[in-house]
């Protein structure tokens, strides 16, 4: 950061036992009038800090939210990453069944997410509930309803805001938030027998790095990663709409039904997405094990260039071998819960973090989110290329 800069970025502290590598604080900015120097300052935050906290955005026009997401990057020309609201309830699958997506009336790609009832007025949406917002109904073993009641909860559903099929993840996703629920720490529980759990205040998206992931690999392993790749499954989140996740929210849990080519539907092949397992953070050049285990329908695993890769294509083998990875990093001291209050806005890489919400019970008051991303203009680059003709 030079002399210039109008905005200070603060690391956040972590305690003893945090091994946390990455989330900061932003102050001094105010994102309805960014300058265009400033932006560029904000991209380099976020690739070096991964998430940042930009702090009192209370008065934030949703207008200039899609701008700034426009402006972080540039080259960009679609609109929301998950496409047209349209588009979305008719194959998001799993994503759109599990949530009513409202776009802000006048900047429609920055869409209110949450749960509960929005407000007589928000922001020119009338009297709006939102039922089916956060819910632990993904999980395969949900908490009972009288432990959900007494605050114990679960990591929603580990993952990346990304399409897979027809557009590029976006760089960053931006969440601001403009209610949020009050009361009592939650107990988030993984419920998967290893006993950990997490206290989290209501209302808070937790986040790990999947560079950190990446330096916990053997050189062998990171051998292997970095020269294998990930083919995703057309309209991926409809091919998994009827599967449910694990207790921890990450990954699928054993068994569960894909649908079929048939059920699926015409697709476009050119428009299936294969990328790299490690994707390079184009700033630091970190390394990060970015593969979207649920949406997952081959692997292509090798260990140098001139290897020929190895393809798995059972989903089982897939799974385990994913989750093997994964699991290493889903430990209390390798979360943030990223500590965002009322009028902040979050904004995160999404080529190298995973993030979940965490459900809470509506009696602690609604929560209302504006999320907007734009599909990247470059998609994820690995270390080496990756053939994309296999
Ligand atoms: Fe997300």
């Amino acid at each position: 950061m030079d002399n210039h800069t109008s905005f200070t970025v603060t690391p956040l502290e972590r305690t003893p036992e945090q091994k946390i590598n990455f989330g900061a604080c932003v102050t001094g900015v105010d994102l309805n009038k960014i300058s265009s120097d400033d932006v560029n300052r904000l991209k380099a935050a976020i690739w070096r800090h991964k998430v940042i906290v930009v702090k009192a955005q209370h008065d934030l026009d949703p207008k200039k939210q899609w701008e700034l997401v426009t402006r972080l990057d540039p080259k960009a020309s679609d609109g929301h990453s998950h496409g047209d609201l349209n588009a979305f309830r008719a194959k998001g699958g799993l994503l759109a069944q599990g949530r009513e997506v409202v776009g802000i009336p006048g900047a429609e790609n920055v869409r209110l997410i949450g749960k509960g009832f929005q407000g007589e007025n928000h922001f020119g949406i009338v009297n709006h509930i939102i039922e089916r917002g956060l819910s632990n109904d993904f999980h395969a073993v949900p908490p009972s309803v009288e432990e959900f009641e007494q605050g114990i909860t679960r990591f929603q559903r580990w993952h990346i805001d990304a399409p897979l099929y027809g557009k590029d993840p976006a760089w960053f996703t931006t969440l601001r938030c403009v209610t949020l629920p009050k009361g009592p720490n939650l107990t988030v529980q993984w419920a998967d027998g290893s006993g950990q759990t997490m206290q989290s205040p209501p209302g808070h998206t937790a986040y790990f790095s999947t560079s950190q992931l990446y330096l916990m690999l053997s050189p062998e392993e990171q051998a292997l990663v970095d020269h294998s790749w990930v083919e995703y499954a057309p309209y991926p989140y409809k091919w998994i709409q009827k599967c449910k996740g694990n207790t921890n929210g990450l990954g699928l849990a054993e068994g569960g039904e894909r649908l079929t080519e048939e059920e699926l539907g015409e697709y476009d092949t050119t428009a299936v997405k294969k990328y790299p397992m490690v994707w390079v953070n184009p700033l630091t050049g970190e390394k990060a094990f970015q593969v979207h285990g649920i949406c997952a329908r081959k692997l292509y695993l090798r260990s140098s260039k001139e290897e020929q890769p190895r393809i798995i294509e059972d989903v089982a083998e897939i799974r385990r071998f994913i989750l093997s990875i994964q699991n290493r990093i889903l430990k209390p001291e390798y979360i943030l819960l990223a500590p965002a209050e009322e009028g902040d806005v979050i904004i995160w890489d999404n080529y190298g973090l995973f993030h979940s919400a965490i459900d809470y019970p509506i009696n602690m008051g609604p929560r209302s989110m504006h999320q907007a991303n734009i599909s990247g203009s470059i998609g994820p680059k690995g270390p080496v290329p990756i053939p994309l003709m296999v």
